[in-house]
């Protein structure tokens, strides 16, 4: 017998099978799309506009203390699924309240929103089903897209009359998917119209009238990722479908995370209580993932209890937003008018986004930097998130920074 270390350099290969990462990371750096991890220190004394905290939650004594009590109550970990492990009563209050808030008749849980838009499309979708998706989703639900199998027509941004039109192939059989194959024209098909409800790039709100309209037109669901709508939107932050009055309605389903204006981690979907029991059965992304850490979930739950009780959160927030936007604007930058707390400014180049945001960390600004493939036309951005616990003064020095550090344009 070969000593152990012989018979294992005799099993090497000759080339390595992934030489051709250096190729790909070379057209990277050349195009200015290399990402690189930072490290981030606990107590960073930059001003942050990158994450997600809308509330400014993440870090609020009363969220912090649930979240480490939950851990010591249940443990760092759900253990495995819940259908295996059990439902803790925390995981379940959660649920509870989330639907109660938000107006809808059931919430489902899961360990990411990730997650959440992976299992409501896939478990509602499947070869013989039409979707149709808005052009500037996020990532998740065009990934959930694709895991279904469905004919997935992707629409022009932010257009119900594409929605229809789109739907309209349904029944007359002219929808096509990605590939050019013709489908349905089944009058029993089923189809289901996916759309962020508040943009994440470049925080639009999505024309939920128009959208509820045509899929009603056409006997379709609407499905509604509100990751930037829970806890900013709406009466006390209820989100954009109960804002919209289509909370609760037969026909629609929101998904939410509960790491952004909750400061914590994980995604949920609420809906009737019909598809959520779908979901317990037939979503793989909620049978084999393991559930919510109870950490997470008990600062979700501290989180929604507070914005409960503080519902002004919501809409100081938006007023932020609209600060940010009124004041870029003035300085002549290219910055979106926000609906939500997401503002963006173009950037010329990825490149010059790149560096912008780099100039602006070096003044003590956190700035999220999106360039392709994080944005779906390719233009790259300057990415600020408003929260509702910045103070005027605050915000007058990230937008000085900002111009101050702004590419030629
Ligand atoms: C619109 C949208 N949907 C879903 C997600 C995914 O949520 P999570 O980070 O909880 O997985 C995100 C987060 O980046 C998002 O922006």
């Amino acid at each position: 017998m070969l000593p152990v270390d012989t018979a294992a350099q005799q099993q090497e290969p000759a080339e390595s099978p992934f030489g051709w990462l250096a190729d790909a990371d070379r057209v990277r750096r050349a195009a200015g799309l290399r990402r690189e991890l930072r490290p981030r220190a606990a107590d960073s004394p930059l001003l942050d506009l990158a994450g997600n905290d809308y509330l400014g939650l993440t870090r609020h004594p009363e969220v912090v203390r649930a979240g480490a009590d939950a851990c010591l109550r249940w443990g760092a970990g759900a253990t495995g699924s819940r259908l295996v492990t059990g439902t803790t009563a925390l995981h379940a209050e959660l649920e509870a309240e989330l639907a109660a808030f938000t107006g809808f008749e059931a919430a489902l849980v899961f360990a990411s929103g990730y997650a959440a838009n992976l299992a409501a499309i896939t478990a509602l979708t499947g070869p013989g089903t039409l979707l149709v998706s808005d052009a500037a989703n996020h990532a998740s639900l065009i990934d959930g897209c694709r895991l279904s199998k469905a004919t997935t027509e992707v629409v022009r941004h932010a257009d119900p009359d594409a929605v229809r039109k789109a739907l309209q192939g349904l029944h007359d059989g002219t929808a096509r998917d990605a590939d050019g194959h013709q489908g349905h024209g089944d009058p029993d098909a089923r189809a289901l119209v996916v759309s962020d409800a508040v943009f994440s790039v470049d925080g639009d709100a999505a024309p939920l009238a128009g959208l509820v309209a045509a899929c009603r037109a056409h006997g379709a669901a609407l499905l509604l990722d509100d990751a930037h709508g829970l806890g900013v939107m709406g009466e006390g932050g209820r989100g954009s479908a109960n804002a919209a009055g289509l909370a609760g309605a037969p026909d629609v389903v929101c998904t939410v995370t509960l790491s952004k204006s909750f400061g914590a981690q994980g995604g949920a979907v609420l809906g009737p209580a019909v598809v959520i029991e779908h979901l317990v059965n037939a979503a793989r992304s909620f049978i084999f993932d393991t559930g919510l850490a109870p950490a997470a979930a008990g600062a979700a739950l501290a989180a929604l209890r507070l914005l409960r009780r503080e519902p002004d959160r919501a809409g100081r927030a938006r007023q932020v937003a609209r600060d940010f936007h009124r004041l870029l604007a003035e300085r002549g930058l290219d910055v979106t008018a926000p609906d939500a707390c997401v503002v963006s400014v173009r950037a010329p180049t990825p490149g010059s986004a790149l560096a912008w945001a780099a100039r602006c960390r070096d003044e003590g600004l956190a700035v999220g930097c999106f360039r392709p493939p994080s944005v779906p036309d390719g233009v790259s951005r300057l990415r600020l998130t408003a929260r509702c616990d910045l103070t005027g003064r605050q915000v007058r020095r990230a937008v000085d920074v900002i111009a101050a550090t702004a590419p030629p344009r």
